[in-house]
């Protein structure tokens, strides 16, 4: 690989850096620079800067750095080999020749590239042949399209232990070869066996789409043997630096998509089914610091999923703080908690892409990330507590190295730690002591349906207040079912924050379009009927009715429909934005399936408000 440096350095001196850059990016020139928008991430206003003298491309945005050499290598996805041949080119310089050594180690890379393609060949065959017909069911039963299979080259390795040496060897690679390859595995008196047998085989690409190496999972779950195989590191192979699906992925995420990590092979795929083409997944491993820079170069804030369990809340942690000493300003990365016991693949394939995308858009910054674990090590009610709390913050803020990164993650906080000291009187007044005879500390929030005495005050918040809307407009209409004419097109555009609710509104409506004229007793039969009676139990009750006395079964019609059409300005005059906010906290507080619903349904109603308000 070596060139004469005296080459490298008339390579450089010849290569105009601003001709290189400006086959890919629009250059303007200011003084002795250039600039223009960074190809490196997205953005809007140029701090992408060249300088020819130098002959170094800096970005003020996202710190991407280099010379000709690495803006070849970056943006085309060529080895330094490649890049200087290309370079070499466009000047007209001959390149040296190698020495036969290294004529030779480019040829066994070269061979082993056509080895792990030919298997990968022969691996995706297996799957369309009789004995691969348990494995292709197996995939189908995961949910995945047979055009899923193709784009992801998903094979089988059948379960004999010589299948495949067999195979390549009738196309010329000898078993040295795929020992190399890390396909067979030699025993010490020279016999050798496949690596992978009997296993769903998920080829592993390079940044520029080159199969290098495998994953192979066991069909169904045998518990004796690891769930998924690895091949191991080779020539082609290095397991910190690549990311599966990381060709795909790149292409996606320069084109706008969210660039996702999660943790298997199985959630990559089912993502990019679903329609989140940028997902990657480590190769067996946790995340390194090579495949964060990695990702960086692709766009400045990747999403990191994790489980919404204690595992994956350590996982996050333990990915913030090995992030913390790479920070640049303009990087960063942001974390996605998973309902608990999900992982992508079953949360999409359960609860569609919008769950997802509900996901993904309540990603937290890493300082929040750093701020939420350290916030929950120990109270933080008194000033003990809050030095204890800075000085660990503290301790992370000193690992990054960037100086400017530092100093926001520093001040923000310090600011925090702060707040919290203030917020310290009332929050205190509010919980732990009692106050006797109704003196002290009053919630002063207006409550709109009146006193609710029974009722905690921490949770007359606003999302019980919809919620409680909704339950309303729902009782009202069963109490009165001739109020469909004049609600009927109302209700029916909205959703409700609960499924249990929504189902509710749906069966309703439904059943009043077919016969408008049923009685509110008849109307109940058919509900309770369909399996609603629990709902309607602790609907129509004095929970309910206490806030809407017009609800009540004995109003009149226009008494009921004046409330009704009252509930409903309120409730669509609502602050959604307030009440994500808060549910998006409920579920980083408690991550429970009731919570992640309501979060989804708000996350939802949020979507078809904004494209009310786009039309
Ligand atoms: P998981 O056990 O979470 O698997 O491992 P998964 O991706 O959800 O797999 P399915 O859905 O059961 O098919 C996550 C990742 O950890 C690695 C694999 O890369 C896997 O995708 N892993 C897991 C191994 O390398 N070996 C194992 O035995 C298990
Ligand atoms: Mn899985």
């Amino acid at each position: 690989m070596a060139f004469p440096a005296r080459f490298l350095d008339e390579l450089r001196d010849r290569t105009a850096l601003s001709d290189v850059v400006g086959r890919r990016v629009r250059l303007v020139k200011k003084g002795r620079e250039h600039s223009g928008l960074c190809p490196f991430h997205k953005e809007k206003t140029p701090s992408f800067t060249v300088n020819d003298d130098k002959g170094f491309y800096h970005c003020f945005g996202c710190g991407a750095h280099g010379s000709a050499f690495d803006f070849v290598m970056e943006t085309e996805g060529l080895s330094f080999r490649e890049t200087v041949e290309k370079l070499a080119a466009d000047v007209g310089m001959q390149v040296p020749e190698d020495s036969p050594e290294e004529r030779q180690r480019a040829e066994r890379k070269k061979t082993l590239y056509d080895v792990v393609e030919a298997a990968c060949q022969y691996f995706e065959q297996q799957l369309s042949l009789p004995g691969g017909q348990q494995a292709l069911k197996y995939l189908r039963d995961r949910g995945l399209s047979d055009q899923t299979i193709g784009k992801f080259r998903l094979g089988f390795s059948p379960d004999r232990r010589d299948a495949l040496a067999g195979a390549l060897g009738t196309q010329g690679h000898n078993k040295d070869e795929l020992v190399a390859a890390g396909l067979i595995i030699k025993r010490d008196d020279g016999s050798t066996y496949d690596r992978f047998h009997g296993r769903v085989m998920f080829p592993i690409l390079d940044r520029r789409g080159r199969v290098v190496a495998f994953g192979g999972r066991v069909l169904g779950s045998d518990k004796d043997v690891a769930k998924y195989l690895n091949s191991p590191e080779t020539d082609l192979f290095h397991k910190g630096h690549l990311l599966y699906a990381l060709d795909t992925a790149q292409v996606a995420a320069r084109a706008g998509q969210a660039l996702v990590v999660t943790e298997g092979y199985m959630d990559v795929i089912a993502l990019y089914q679903a329609g989140f083409e940028g997902a990657v997944a480590p190769l067996g491993t946790a995340l390194t610091e090579e495949q964060i820079l990695e990702l960086w170069k692709i766009m400045p804030e990747p999403v990191l999923c994790f489980d919404g369990d204690n595992a994956g809340a350590r996982a996050a942690t333990r990915a913030a703080v090995r992030a913390l000493p790479l920070l640049r300003a303009g990087v960063g990365l942001r974390f996605a908690a998973l309902p608990s016991g999900e992982d992508p693949d079953s949360l999409v394939q359960k609860q569609g892409s919008q769950a997802f995308q509900a996901l993904l858009d309540a990603a937290k910054p890493l300082s929040q990330v750093l701020w939420e674990m350290e916030q929950a090590q120990g109270p933080t009610d008194t000033p003990e507590g809050r030095a204890g709390l800075q000085k660990r913050l503290d301790d992370h803020v000193r690992r990054i190295e960037d100086a400017t990164v530092r100093n926001h993650f520093q001040s923000t906080f310090k600011d925090r730690v702060w707040k919290l000291g203030r917020a310290e009187g009332p929050q205190r007044a509010q919980g732990g002591w009692k106050t006797q005879g109704g003196r002290g500390f009053k919630p002063s929030k207006p409550q709109v349906f009146g006193a609710e005495d029974g009722r905690k005050a921490a949770q007359s918040s606003r999302l019980d207040l919809s919620a409680v809307r909704e339950e309303i407009l729902l009782a009202a209409l069963i109490t009165h079912p001739e109020l469909f004419d004049e609600v009927g097109e109302k209700l029916g555009s909205l959703a409700f924050s609960t499924v249990a609710l929504d189902k509710l509104r749906q069966e309703a409506l439904k059943t009043l379009a077919k016969d408008a004229s049923l009685d509110s007793e008849a109307f109940q039969r058919h509900l309770r009927g369909c399996g609603y009676a629990e709902i309607l139990d602790s609907l129509l009750s004095p929970r309910v009715f206490g806030h809407a006395f017009f609800a009540r079964l004995t109003e009149p019609f226009n008494t009921a429909l004046a409330g009704w059409n009252e509930t409903y300005e309120l409730y669509c005059r609502r602050d959604l934005e307030a009440e994500l906010r808060e549910a998006e906290r409920r579920l980083a507080a408690d991550m429970t399936a009731e919570n992640f619903e309501r979060f989804k349904a708000l996350k939802i109603q949020e979507q078809t408000a904004q494209q009310r308000n786009v039309k």
